[in-house]
Parts: C-alpha cells; sequence; structure tokens
C-alpha cells in the first residue's frame, strides 16, 4: 500500500541525516555562480553529475566555494528551514563541513547558518539545529582550527560533532579524530560518524571503540558482522540510514540494501536523506521508497520517528515534546 503525499507530509518527521552541503539548489548554484563571475564546468542540465564518493566529495568542494559572504550559508540555513516545513520535518540535526566552504572562514560558515536557522526559529519555520562536520581527508590542523572555533562559541543550536568524507582514502582517520571527539563529549556535545558506507563493519567498530562515536551515519556493511549487529542492537546505537543515496552511490540495489534487516533486528534505525537537493529528493520521497520497498505501514515510519527522537542530541525534555506531536498523530490516524 502506498502513501499519499499528504499523509506522508502530516506525520511529524526527524532528519538526522542531512549535510547543508547537499541542500543546494541548481538556481542557487547557477545564481552564485554568475554573482562571482565563475565559469559553470558543465551545462547546467549536466551540473549535478558524478560518479562514486570521491567524485561527489569533490563536487561538494566545487559547490560550496561559490559561497563567499556570511550571508550565503545564512541564506542557505534559511531556505533548508523552508524546505523542512514544506516537508513536515519538525526537527533537523544539519550538518556542514566547512572544509567544503574553500571561501569563507570557519566561523563565517557556522555562525552565518546558525544565525539562519535562528531567523526560521523566530518566523515559526520547524528547529534547526547544527553539527559541524570534520572530513577524514582533512590534515589535523585544519581539523583542529574547526574544533577550536566550535568549542570557544557555545550555541543553543550547535548540538555536537561530526565526521564524514571518504573513509577509503583515510584509513587511520578514527584515531586522528578521536582527541576532537573526546574533547567534544566532555563539553557536553554529541558525537556522531559517518561509518560502513566507504569501510566494512570494522570501520562502525572503530568509530565506537576508537572515535568515541554515539551514533553511526550510515553504519550499513555493520550488516556483514553477526557480532557487531548484536552489538549496535544491545547497546542501541542509532544507525542513520540513507536508503536512496547508498543505491544512487552503488553500495546496494534498492532490492539487497539491507535496511529492512537492520530495522527487523530491532537496531535503533533512522531514515535520512544525506543531500536530498544533489540526489534529486526529499524526506517525504524517501519514506515513500522505503515504505513501497518493504510494505511499511505509516506504523512502521512512526516508529522510525521514535527511534530518531531516541537518537537526537537535544534535551529530554525537548524529546518528550517532540513525543507528544508523536502521540497526537497516532491518535488522529
Ligand atoms: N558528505 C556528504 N555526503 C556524504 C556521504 N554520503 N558520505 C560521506 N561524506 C559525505
Ligand atoms: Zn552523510
Amino acid at each position: 500500500m502506498g502513501f499519499s503525499e499528504q499523509q506522508l507530509r502530516a506525520l511529524p518527521k526527524l532528519e538526522l541525516h542531512i549535510h547543508l552541503e547537499g541542500t543546494f539548489d541548481l538556481d542557487t548554484m547557477c545564481r552564485l555562480a554568475e554573482k562571482n563571475g565563475v565559469p559553470l564546468p558543465r551545462p547546467r542540465e549536466a551540473l549535478i553529475s558524478f560518479s562514486g564518493l570521491s567524485e561527489f566529495l569533490d563536487l561538494l568542494d566545487w559547490i560550496c566555494s561559490l559561497a563567499r559572504e556570511k550571508k550565503d550559508a545564512r541564506e542557505l540555513a534559511y531556505h533548508f528551514a523552508e524546505y523542512a516545513r514544506e516537508q513536515g520535518i519538525v526537527y533537523a540535526e544539519v550538518m556542514v563541513n566547512p572544509s567544503h566552504w574553500k571561501n569563507l572562514a570557519v566561523g563565517d560558515v557556522v555562525s552565518g547558518i546558525l544565525e539562519g536557522f535562528d531567523q526560521a526559529g523566530a518566523d515559526g519555520l520547524p528547529d534547526c539545529r547544527l553539527l559541524v562536520s570534520l572530513r577524514r581527508e582533512q590534515s589535523a590542523a585544519s581539523a583542529e582550527r574547526t574544533v577550536e572555533w566550535v568549542f570557544s562559541h557555545p550555541h543553543s543550536r550547535l548540538l555536537g560533532l561530526s565526521a564524514d568524507g571518504n573513509e577509503a582514502l583515510a584509513k587511520d582517520s578514527n584515531r586522528h579524530l578521536a582527541p576532537f571527539f573526546a574533547k567534544a563529549r566532555e563539553a557536553g556535545l554529541g558525537v556522531t560518524v559517518h561509518a560502513g558506507e566507504s569501510s566494512g563493519p570494522e570501520g562502525v567498530a572503530a568509530a565506537l571503540d576508537c572515535g568515541g562515536a554515539q551514533r553511526i551515519d550510515h553504519g550499513v556493511r555493520a550488516v556483514e558482522d553477526g557480532a557487531l549487529l548484536e552489538r549496535l542492537q544491545k547497546d542501541r546505537v542509532p544507525l542513520n540510514v540513507c536508503f536512496t543515496s547508498n543505491v544512487v552511490g552503488g553500495l546496494y540495489s534498492a532490492e539487497t540494501h539491507p535496511l529492512k534487516r537492520l530495522y527487523d533486528k530491532g537496531l535503533l534505525v533512522t531514515v535520512g536523506t544525506d543531500d536530498p537537493m544533489l540526489l534529486n529528493n526529499t524526506l517525504c520521497q524517501e519514506l515513500s521508497k522505503v515504505a513501497g520497498q518493504y510494505d511499511w505501514t505509516m506504523e512502521d515510519l512512526v516508529r522510525l520517528q521514535y527511534n530518531a527522537i531516541q537518537a537526537a542530541f537535544c534535551t529530554e525534555e525537548e524529546k518528550d515534546r517532540l513525543r507528544e506531536q508523536l502521540r497526537l498523530f497516532e491518535a488522529s490516524l
């Protein structure tokens, strides 16, 4: 059974796996390129093209290099909050990786986004929080500059650190990021780490054992290791899974994707979109797709939202309010 767009929008949703870099739309890219006199590397229709994770991350470098003023980051953040409202997203934790934004200082990127989210909140748009991400291939000195900025600029919407990028190109990155993550956790910040996408199950175990991750972005290749699955299930480690992103990235086909196996095993799974505008996707479309693939009911989609509330880095009082919204939705079914 399928769901209508309206039914999916009405479900109060959380988005925990999304990169602001992946929310630039084609119009914004072309407008910024023109404003800054940057030639398009390909015709507009073919601008968003890539094959594999490395090319995708290079594309993010190019797109983010178009942002030249703090205002660009602020507007993009506000635009994301408008998208969140259209989708019926009530709470989002958005990652931003300043290493992609080569023409803006870390402070301008992060404070610009926080200003955009603050303005959105004041205008009644959904509650958007920020996680500052370190790229696995990034040098220690550059990662240090980013975390120093974060630690010296606390903000109620800035909830934690994350790691993304290509693990296959930076095999020792958990060890190299560990001191930053330890410090973040001491400061009461959350830590979420991409693993089990460009690494196998050993990358997920390393993110937990060495990297100090509290939750895992992707994590899907954990399915290859039964003992690790038991551990993730027992310890209630959230896995923020992105079905379309993995299929487009060539990790699995829709038929072989392990989302249902992870869910059926009782893992704390959430569903996110990763880079929706670049993958021509939305959260409602993502939920429609996985529900269609697995014959999931609205109860399953609600359960994914309860999982996301448990996985979120906000306070217990904020989580209680989100649970109340979901309960009201359930009562309306
Ligand atoms: N940055 C944006 N999307 C990403 C992904 N899927 N994997 C790693 N880093 C990313
Ligand atoms: Zn991601």
